[in-house]
């Protein structure tokens, strides 16, 4: 395969750090650029960053003494310089969507963690074991910009990564109705215990524009192509209550699911089990060997034992069982800056090389 030279814009952050330590010995990227706001920019990475380091694996050496560029200002210098770009930045949505935008008309192709540009219907949001086939509306997205190569994927929300892995082997069964109850963890909002003391013996019952994400990506994720755009699936039905807690890593979902074929639940996990897609199919590097897991202990998945399965990029899913008011319930379980932030970009540029699409 051939070596791509890539950029992490938002390279300072709690998701730029986790592109940073997943490409340091990547097979196919080589991180020839980070990038992020005039703050850092001319500071060595090391310097930037200075106490924030967030992440129990040390920062990468090889990156410590690179530059920081500005992701505005050195805007043509970058695109000029890697294949294409990770983004992750926290900045306003209108001046995020501004900047992924120019990227993509500098013929720089941006893998997307914001939310920016999610409900932009020729924009693929894409879970790669769920609908790789949506890569396929990048064609109208560099028509629309007049770009040969530019174009800006993006990654879901990290809530719906966990239940929308769990109830994709369902939907043909006829899921009419989903109640998700969330649990996320406070490197969610980019902290840890040390920079968010508040989270410490606390839940705190809202995250700003979480639930209606959360309510509306899954069904974008679930659409289909039609002229070239993302056409919204109409149901299931979705409702969620989002909170956030006392958890380093890892998000929990309680899943409450209703259908209108109604299986054995053996069945039910045996098609989870049994579940794969187009990254076990074509072997990418950062895809784990089975997407969902289902643990039959009755006290899991636990978020601490759990949230790293097959390098944090699969879904533990547990404690399934009939259910009073829907016809089933059950937990699943998904890291968040991994599966949910920035394996799942990872993942996703794998997928988009393998098929061409960043050539
Ligand atoms: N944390 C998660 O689990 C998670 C999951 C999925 C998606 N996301 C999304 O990923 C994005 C980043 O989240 P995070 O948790 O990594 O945030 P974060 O820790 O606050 O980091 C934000 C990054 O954005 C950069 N930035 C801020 N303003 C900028 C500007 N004007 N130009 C260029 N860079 C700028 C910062 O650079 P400086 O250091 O120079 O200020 C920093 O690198 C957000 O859109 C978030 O919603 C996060």
């Amino acid at each position: 395969m051939k070596q791509y030279q890539v950029g992490i814009i938002g390279a300072t952050g709690m998701v730029g750090q986790r592109f940073a330590t997943l490409l340091e010995h990547h097979p196919w990227f080589h991180v020839a650029v980070l990038a992020a706001s005039s703050r850092s920019a001319g500071k060595t990475y090391e310097e930037a960053v200075g106490g924030r380091w967030q992440l129990s694996a040390p920062m990468p050496e090889s990156m410590k003494g690179m530059v920081v560029l500005d992701a505005e200002n050195d805007l043509k210098k970058i695109a000029g310089q890697v294949d294409f770009v990770f983004c992750a930045v926290n900045m306003d949505k209108r001046k995020a969507k501004e900047l992924e935008e120019a990227y993509a008309r500098a013929e720089c192709p941006v893998i997307s963690n914001n939310s920016a540009n999610r409900g932009v219907p020729d924009v693929p949001m894409i879970v790669p074991e769920i609908n790789p086939d949506h890569a396929q509306v990048i064609e109208t997205q560099r028509r629309r910009f007049g770009t040969k190569r530019g174009f800006i994927a993006v990654k879901s929300n990290c809530s719906i990564q966990s239940y929308v892995p769990a109830v994709t082997p369902l939907l043909d069964l006829g899921v009419t109705k989903i109640l998700a109850c969330t649990y996320q963890a406070v490197s969610g909002a980019g902290k840890t215990f040390r920079s968010w003391p508040e989270m410490v013996d606390n839940v705190i019952p809202f995250i700003a524009g979480e639930e209606e994400k959360s309510e509306n990506e899954p069904l974008k994720i679930w659409g289909r192509v039609e002229n070239g755009v993302i056409v919204n699936a109409v149901s299931p039905s979705i409702t969620t209550q989002c909170l956030r807690v006392p958890v380093s890593d890892g998000h929990t979902a309680a899943v409450f699911v209703s259908m209108k074929k109604k299986i054995p639940t053996e069945e039910m996990i045996g098609r989870w089990e049994n579940y794969s897609g187009e990254p076990q199919r074509l072997h990418l590097p950062s895809a784990p060997k089975h997407f969902l897991h289902y643990f039959h202990e009755e006290d899991r998945p636990q978020s601490k034992l759990d949230r790293n399965l097959e390098n944090g990029m699969a879904i533990s899913i547990g404690r399934l069982r009939p259910d009073t008011q829907y016809d089933y319930k059950f937990v699943s379980l998904s890291h968040n800056t991994l599966r949910g932030a920035a394996g799942g970009g990872v993942l996703m540029a794998e997928l988009l090389c393998a098929k061409g699409y960043l050539d």
